[in-house]
């Protein structure tokens, strides 16, 4: 079986033979398993007592057999530690999948369970090419939760992105759809003379910036309730860091936010956005952000991955200059090869983007 990138966690093979589409198909075994676990909230209970399952089957309230298959399979994936008959936490187990624990990712874990319940709607999508809750509207409550997966989700590779990008002289940060922040402060951390804007929708900011008052750097934070794709963006910023909003959109409305952001900048500024940007020329690799577009057609109205490409051209069409990719080291990034970076002209006419009115309309997440 081939795999058409060498990212450890893509496993999305090019199918030839037979064994190897039932192989393929097959996938959806373990990520049930560990859902089940996830779901029955095991980690938490094992917490960080050793079980045999006759005790744990008691607490969890499931049959001795289910919970010895289930409990077998979270081993093997090394989630937890079989001795003899019993079995204790391993130390992820213990730490970011257990509620108790300080370390606990339970926002982004909630979004991956109700994500296996959309991905079974997948054909209402194809069929209609709607969202399969375009009709529901966007609650504050729903926002909040998102804006805390999207937190948990990035714990970690914030920081390890924002220490390998240089950002030079810059004084001024704006980030731009930054949801919980986590980004402006893993820059703000690592920059001591930087302040930085966080610039999202209301409820989301409420998120941020319970974040950032538990973050030192957080004082250097200020909060931009906005949506770009209706308003200019107000104020002057030596970098805006566009973080997987990209994808949310259409390439018109992608195209307006870009002439929006370099009204925003200051001349040499830069726009530096991060995506899940696809590189081959028929648009299918890396896997992970051919798949990514599947997410997009089940929760957007009009989103979709973009090739480094189209992107570099709607950058230049909006006036950028100098754009280029930015490489990370292996295994640090967020997606393969995501990041393209494009500089403001450093003398430049004034464009009207500020007076720029409404690009259309879309749900985002
Ligand atoms: C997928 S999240 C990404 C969050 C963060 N940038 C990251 O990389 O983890 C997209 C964010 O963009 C925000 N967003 C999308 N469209 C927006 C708009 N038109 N105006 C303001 N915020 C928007 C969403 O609310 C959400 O917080």
């Amino acid at each position: 079986m081939v795999l058409p990138s060498d990212r450890k966690d893509v496993v999305t093979p090019r199918i030839a033979t037979f064994d190897e589409f039932r192989d393929a198909i097959s996938a959806y075994r373990l990520p049930r398993v560990l859902l089940a676990g996830l779901e029955l909230d095991v980690f938490t209970t094992v917490g960080d007592r050793t079980w045999t399952i006759s005790d744990l089957a008691k607490q969890l309230k499931v049959s001795e057999r289910g919970l010895d298959i289930l409990c077998r399979n979270l081993a093997m994936a090394g989630l937890l530690l079989k001795k003899g008959g019993t079995y204790r936490n391993s130390r992820l187990g213990a730490t970011a999948l257990n509620a108790t624990h300080p370390a606990y990712r339970g926002g982004y874990l909630d979004l991956i369970k109700s994500h296996w319940t959309d991905w079974f709607r997948l054909l209402e999508s194809i069929r209609s090419g709607l969202p399969i809750d375009h009709d529901v509207p966007d609650s504050q409550d729903w926002r909040r939760r998102f804006t805390w997966a999207m937190h948990h989700r990035t714990l970690e590779t914030a920081p390890a992105i924002a220490s390998q990008i240089k950002l030079g002289r810059a004084r001024t940060f704006l980030d731009l759809g930054g949801g919980p922040g986590t980004y402006a402060l893993a820059f703000l951390a690592k920059t001591p003379r930087l302040r930085a804007t966080v610039c999202d929708r209301a409820a989301a900011l409420d998120v941020a910036k319970e974040i950032a008052d538990t973050h030192k750097a957080g004082r250097r934070l200020s909060y931009l309730p906005l949506d770009f794709t209706k308003e200019p963006i107000p104020g002057t910023y030596d970098v805006i860091w566009y973080s997987n909003v990209l994808h949310i959109y259409s390439p018109e409305i992608n195209r307006a936010v870009f002439r929006r952001a370099l009204a925003a900048l200051a001349p040499g500024g830069r726009l530096i956005i991060q995506d899940a940007f696809l590189h081959d020329r028929e648009g299918l690799l890396p896997a992970e952000a051919s798949l990514f577009a599947v997410s997009m057609l089940l929760f957007t109205e009009e989103g979709n991955t973009y090739s480094a490409s189209e992107t570099t051209t709607w950058l230049k069409d909006a006036g950028f200059a100098r754009i280029k990719s930015l490489q990370l080291k292996t295994g640090t990034e967020d997606w393969e090869n995501g990041i393209l970076e494009a500089s403001a002209p450093k003398s430049r006419p004034k464009t009207n983007a500020r007076r720029t009115g409404s690009t259309g309309s879309s749900r985002s997440r």
